[in-house]
């Protein structure tokens, strides 16, 4: 069988993990065909060209619509901003392709509403770029869960902190237009979502608040530009199943380079991880007599599978790109019809409702219901 051919629009840092996951998936997992680099699209055609013959794409093109288009392409992974993600991965799908769609899905719940139409009426598979959930030891965290080891869950708390905006001087990008959403929210808190998602089901209520903390910052050779999201915000939760939450992102967070802190609270016990010690997982039961409790620390082993795929030694540690490689098996599982652990366009929408709600909290200033709208 022919491997699926591949569609990648956006080379910068998320398209090259997406090129390093399709070419690893393969050797990694050693039971599916090697994907073929078909295609990919970037903003003008001298930057396809050379990321083309960098990352090892057969053909370049500056026209993303001709990508999707393509006979040679069978899944498009869209990792271009976030403002073109529901034009792209509509179109991808209208085309006939699978998708492979970088978070957050979109800046706006009607459009990602539209892309969960899309998706449903193309019958293809149609995925979201959220690699956190499928780190080993969150599967680990899975397991203690559903095996009830921590009692009644009552209480989560999920920080996620980096400092590549904690610079006032830091150059004004695209994550600081309107047009790339509300800011930080969707930049990261996307990410802790999914994380609650998967480990404790959705969210029932928020109140939430959001911050700027720099007015303005510094474009290349023009002045300066106002910031037109927030870098910092901050929610309270009510989960679904009744159990409280707080949820704090801030990408102007200083000296913190990659934290997702996730503490999860229950009546016999309790947990916590945090993606910058991604190996390791901090674990409190009360099953053992009171002078021997305290938190104890488990690291990534096989038999946290799939770390077993990559390394058979434990305790030798994945890293941020292994994360995707699994997410990309996940995808090819879900088009194979296997019913792996992804976030689709369905789920998808489950936390950009979240994110609504925690924004239009964040205007009246008060507890909003995510199902209000
Ligand atoms: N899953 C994760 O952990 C994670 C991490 C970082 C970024 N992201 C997401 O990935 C997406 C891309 O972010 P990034 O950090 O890679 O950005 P980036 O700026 O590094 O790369 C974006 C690329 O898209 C290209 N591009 C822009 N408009 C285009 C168009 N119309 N057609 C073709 N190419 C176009 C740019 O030239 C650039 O090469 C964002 O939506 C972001 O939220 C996800």
């Amino acid at each position: 069988m022919v491997g699926l051919g591949v569609g990648l629009i956006g080379t910068g840092y998320m398209g090259k993990s997406h090129t390093l996951a399709w070419n690893s998936v393969a050797p990694v997992f050693g039971d599916v065909e090697r994907p073929r680099l078909a295609v990919l699209a970037e903003v003008n055609q001298e930057r396809a060209d050379r990321k083309a013959s960098e990352l090892g794409f057969a053909r370049a093109t500056d026209d993303w619509r001709s990508l999707v288009a393509d006979p040679a392409v069978d899944v498009v992974s869209v990792a271009a901003p976030n403002e073109f993600h529901p034009a792209m991965a509509i179109a991808a799908l209208e085309a006939g392709k699978h998708v492979w769609c970088e978070k957050p899905m979109a800046i706006a719940l009607p459009d990602a509403e539209r892309m969960r139409a899309a998706a449903r009426t193309s019958g293809r598979v149609a995925v979201l770029g959220y690699n956190y959930i499928q780190n080993p030891i969150v599967g680990l965290i899975r397991r203690i869960l559903d095996e009830g080891r921590l009692g009644a869950v009552n209480h989560v708390r999920v920080e996620m902190d980096e400092d590549y905006m904690a610079d006032p001087e830091a150059p004004f990008s695209w994550k600081s237009e309107a047009r790339s959403g509300h800011g930080v929210v969707d930049d990261f808190g996307v990410h802790p979502l999914s994380l609650i998602l998967v480990l404790l089901g959705g969210v029932r209520r928020v109140c939430g608040h959001m911050a700027k903390p720099y007015a303005d910052r510094p474009v290349a050779g023009s002045g300066r530009r106002a910031v037109e999201t927030s870098d910092i915000a901050s929610a309270l939760i009510e989960l679904d199943i009744g159990a409280s939450g707080i949820l704090a992102v801030n990408r102007a967070a200083g000296g913190r380079k990659g934290r997702i802190a996730v503490q999860i609270f229950g009546s016999h016990g309790a947990l916590a991880y945090d993606q910058e010690r991604l190996n390791e997982l901090q674990l409190y039961t009360t099953d053992l007599p009171p002078e021997r409790q305290g938190f104890r620390t488990i690291l990534s082993a096989p038999s946290h599978p799939p770390y077993d795929r990559f390394v058979p030694a434990p305790g030798h540690s994945l890293g941020f790109n292994d994360l995707k490689i699994i997410e990309c098996r996940a995808l090819i599982g879900r088009i194979r019809g296997e019913a792996t652990l992804a976030i689709d366009f369905e789920d998808g929408v489950a936390i950009e409702r979240t994110v609504d709600a925690i924004a239009r909290s964040a205007g009246v200033g008060g507890w909003v219901t995510v199902a209000d709208r």
